[in-house]
Order: structure tokens, then C-alpha cells, then sequence
């Protein structure tokens, strides 16, 4: 269609990196990308923390569980929703700033993912490779320490960025229609989009592992979600100065 959507439907994760250095020009290029994504009433409530420093990347692997990619990505960007910033501004202007709302919360995560996924897209464009570390929030409290995150911030995910060093395979979507409703919600197409979903992901595990994993998406889904995720996150965030009283 054009260069951009080949670009971005071509994305998959590389978790395997040269030992390439990225340049600062390529990094400030990558970063500049990513302060252009839309951002809520431009409060541009992120900040991005970039790691090269290899004893603070295997730190950071070991907390992501042992994420091999992290220690040996050339650079790890933590991307942070950050509020603090705002506050600041607030105080310039002697206002006390309102942050115990959901909403602000919510502001901030959108705002850093929308960046962040720029980011991702800059980055790809320029022949680099990028996977997110959303393991980072296995630990938040050790990352927060690690990297001496103040209050008001907390680091949302990890992205290792660097030369692809392995090809890896596009891995397939949903089908369209499972996620593209046309003017108003539509129940009744999800099941049959499901299952054939399923078969895909099968077919797909089955080929990419020499017919090893069989397992379907909704077998993933059912072991992902079965139990509680990292279920100390809200006192983590509470400890961070967000509040959730509104
Ligand atoms: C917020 C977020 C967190 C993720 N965390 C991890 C992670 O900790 N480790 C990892 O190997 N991949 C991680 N991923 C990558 C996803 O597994 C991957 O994007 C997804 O399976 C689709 O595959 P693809 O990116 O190759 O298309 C993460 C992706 C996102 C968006």
C-alpha cells in the first residue's frame, strides 16, 4: 500500500541483538519520534530512561525474569508515565495539583504507550529491532530503586532496542473482523472469529516449533488469565504518590 503500512505489518519482536551500538543520532531521532505522538491536552506526561550501562541492563534482565534480551540489547529505553512534571509546572504557577484521580492515571500509562510505540515504529524504520519488556513490572519497587524513579513517575515497560542479530516470523493477528465492529458493538461475530483464530495459532506454533506446541489462543488466554497478575500494583502506585480516591 505505502512504505509506512509495510513497515508496520511487518513488525515482530526481535530478542536477539548485535553487539552494534546505537548511535546517539538514531536514539535522539527515535526519542524526538516519540514526543510527536498525540498526547492528552499535550500534558506529554512520559519520560524515557535509557539504559546502556551493562551492570544496570543484567540488574534489569534478572528483575524482568531473567529476559536474556535485556542484558543483551545495546540499549534498554524504561519508558515512565510521569506526572511529576505537571506538578512542577503547577507549582510555577502556585497551584496545587490535583493527582488523585483515575483519570490522571489513565492520562499519564496512554500517553506513555502512544510514545512509546512511536518509538517502536521510529526505530523499526531505521533498521533496528525492538521487543517490550513489560517483565520490568515483575519488580517495580527494585526497578523504581535501581533506576531512582521520584515520585509521581513508575516505569510502565522496558523496550530493548538494537541491530536484529535472527530473523523472526510476523506472528498472526485476530482476524479483522474480531476486532473492527461497524457501528455498534458486534457480539455475535466473535466466536466464529475465535475459533478460527485458534486454528491459525495453532497451525502457527505448529510450524514455528517443528510441531512441538499446538496450543491456541484461547489456550493461552486461559492459562494467562486464570489467576492474578502482579497483583501488588496498586499499593506499589499508591507508594509512587497515585491515588485512586476519584
Ligand atoms: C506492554 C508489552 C509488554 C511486553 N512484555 C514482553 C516481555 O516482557 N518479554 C517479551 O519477550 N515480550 C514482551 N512483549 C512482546 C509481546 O510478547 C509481543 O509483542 C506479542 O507476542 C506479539 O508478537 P510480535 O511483537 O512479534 O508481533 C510485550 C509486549 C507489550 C506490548
Amino acid at each position: 500500500m505505502n512504505d509506512i503500512v509495510d513497515l508496520l505489518q511487518r513488525h515482530r519482536s526481535i530478542r536477539q541483538f548485535k553487539q552494534e551500538p546505537v548511535s546517539e543520532e538514531a536514539l535522539e531521532a527515535i526519542v524526538r519520534s516519540a514526543q510527536m505522538a498525540s498526547t492528552s491536552s499535550n500534558v506529554q506526561a512520559y519520560s524515557v530512561i535509557a539504559v546502556t550501562r551493562a551492570e544496570t541492563k543484567r540488574a534489569l534482565s534478572v528483575l524482568a525474569g531473567n529476559q536474556r534480551s535485556v542484558a543483551e540489547c545495546p540499549v534498554l529505553l524504561v519508558w515512565c508515565a510521569d506526572l511529576r512534571r505537571n506538578r512542577l509546572a503547577c507549582e510555577r504557577e502556585g497551584v496545587e495539583m490535583v493527582s488523585d484521580t483515575m483519570e490522571n492515571f489513565i492520562v499519564a500509562t496512554v500517553d506513555t504507550a502512544l510514545a512509546a510505540q512511536n518509538a517502536a515504529i521510529a526505530a523499526e524504520s531505521l533498521g533496528l529491532g525492538i521487543v517490550y519488556v513489560g517483565g520490568l513490572r515483575n519488580d517495580l519497587r527494585e526497578v523504581t530503586r535501581l533506576l531512582d524513579v521520584p515520585e509521581l513517575v513508575y516505569p510502565v515497560f522496558g523496550m530493548c532496542v538494537g541491530y536484529p542479530d535472527h530473523e523472526s516470523s510476523v506472528r498472526p493477528r485476530l482476524p479483522v473482523r474480531a476486532v473492527l465492529h461497524r457501528e455498534s458493538y458486534d457480539r455475535a461475530g466473535q466466536q466464529e472469529a475465535l475459533e478460527e483464530y485458534d486454528q491459525t495459532t495453532r497451525d502457527y506454533y505448529l510450524e514455528r516449533t517443528k510441531g512441538k506446541r499446538a496450543t491456541t489462543w484461547s489456550q493461552d488466554m486461559g492459562e494467562k488469565f486464570k489467576r492474578p497478575a502482579r497483583d501488588y500494583m496498586r499499593t506499589y502506585l499508591e507508594e509512587q504518590g497515585f491515588r485512586f480516591d476519584r
